[in-house]
């Protein structure tokens, strides 16, 4: 089975092949990332105008050259699928449009991706991943931990209450006149910082549910850099590893907790699993594998260029979907909101 699949949810334009092999593992035959991040650098965010043209611009050459790379015809795929949300709406129409008309001309059949559930099923492309499993969520755009339990069945256990994780790694690079993305600029100045020096909080620490919230955090870190101001480069160093130390410290604890409520429904996940682009921290990976191992649970992250969005994730958690029958109809509808777990979601809003 080889699926193709696109992503064309934020900034990055995304093609790749996947083929299922007989032992269950997934098989990247190609995988083109084309990154916006030039384009919208001057903005310090992504521009939604700006990434919808840039998706109209590649998206075709990127698909020839992945069909080329896994030495296939469109015809000789066996389903086509594309991320239908949550995201940009102009940038997620044009991936579902173009896979719609891949999959209508070659008879293929369509399956809609939530961007979300290809974050959440990429880890499994080894085949050596079970159900259920935890999974911290972590994105510029997404914060969340849910209890995986199998393809379609997610169960929301937290998330953040204002900013992404990865969004406070962005602002605190753009407040300390460090480039974009933020993630890896605030990580490389932190590198050889004090983590000591700046006493930043640890927002929502030792509370009961595993929600995060980052944008008290993401002021404390204003209010240090005015007051130290102007900043040497050593002011900057030690104040992006004071950040990075507080968002370590919060997203041990509300995992902890999300663990523990997760054994208070009687059930016990077999992993942790991190996924998103901000798995690609360092110092996140190596405190998250050392509290796995506390656990007593195996650590799993994919790859860096599995963590950040891509095609490969998509087509992976179409072939999920496609063996299980789940396909889509060509009505599916592209989504600027799109809840893993659609109950939780109604829980939230019933709060609020
Ligand atoms: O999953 P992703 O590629 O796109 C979204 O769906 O948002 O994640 C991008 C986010 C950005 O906010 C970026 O700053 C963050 O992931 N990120 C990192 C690192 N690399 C990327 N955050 C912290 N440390 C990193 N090394
Ligand atoms: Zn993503």
């Amino acid at each position: 089975m080889r699926v193709l699949g696109l992503e064309t949810t934020c900034d990055e334009t995304a093609a790749a092949v996947v083929r299922l092999k007989p032992d269950g593992s997934g098989e990247i035959l190609a995988d083109e990332v084309m990154s916006q991040i030039a384009a919208h650098a001057a903005y310090g965010g992504v521009v939604p105008e700006i990434a919808a043209r840039a998706h109209v611009e590649v998206l075709d050459g990127l698909i020839v050259r992945a069909l080329q790379k896994a030495q296939m015809r469109a015809t000789e795929i066996d389903g086509v699928a594309a991320a239908a949300g949550p995201g940009l709406i102009g940038g997620v129409l044009i991936g579902l449009s173009a896979a719609k008309g891949i999959a209508i001309a070659a008879n293929k059949p369509f399956i809609a991706v939530n961007h979300l559930e290809g974050h959440a099923l990429i880890p499994r492309i080894d085949g050596r991943l079970g159900f259920p499993y935890l999974l911290l969520l972590a994105s510029g755009g997404h914060t969340q931990i849910l209890a995986v339990e199998g393809v379609g069945e997610y169960v929301r256990l937290g998330a953040t209450m204002d900013d992404a994780i990865g969004e406070a790694f962005d602002k605190t690079a753009k407040m300390l006149g460090l480039g974009y993305p933020g993630g890896p600029a605030v990580e490389a100045a932190a590198k050889g910082g004090d983590l000591e020096r700046f006493a930043l909080p640890r927002p929502m620490l030792g509370r009961p549910n595993a929600d995060f919230s980052l944008s008290g955090l993401k002021t404390a870190v204003r209010h240090a850099a005015m007051a130290a101001a102007p900043l040497t480069t050593r002011d900057v160093a030690d104040l992006c590893a004071s950040f990075q130390a507080a968002v370590v410290d919060t997203i041990e604890d509300r995992l902890r907790v999300a663990l523990g409520m997760y054994r208070q429904r009687g059930k016990t996940a077999k992993a942790l699993v991190l996924a998103g682009g901000v798995a690609a921290n360092g110092a996140i990976r190596s405190t998250l594998s050392r509290f796995a191992q506390q656990s007593g649970l195996p650590m799993v992250a994919p790859p860096l260029r599995l963590c950040t969005d891509n095609g490969a994730m998509i087509a992976w958690a179409g072939i999920e979907r496609l063996r299980l029958g789940k396909t889509d109809d060509l009505s599916a509808p592209a989504r600027a909101r799109w809840p893993l777990d659609p109950t939780a979601e109604r829980a939230r809003n019933n709060k609020a």
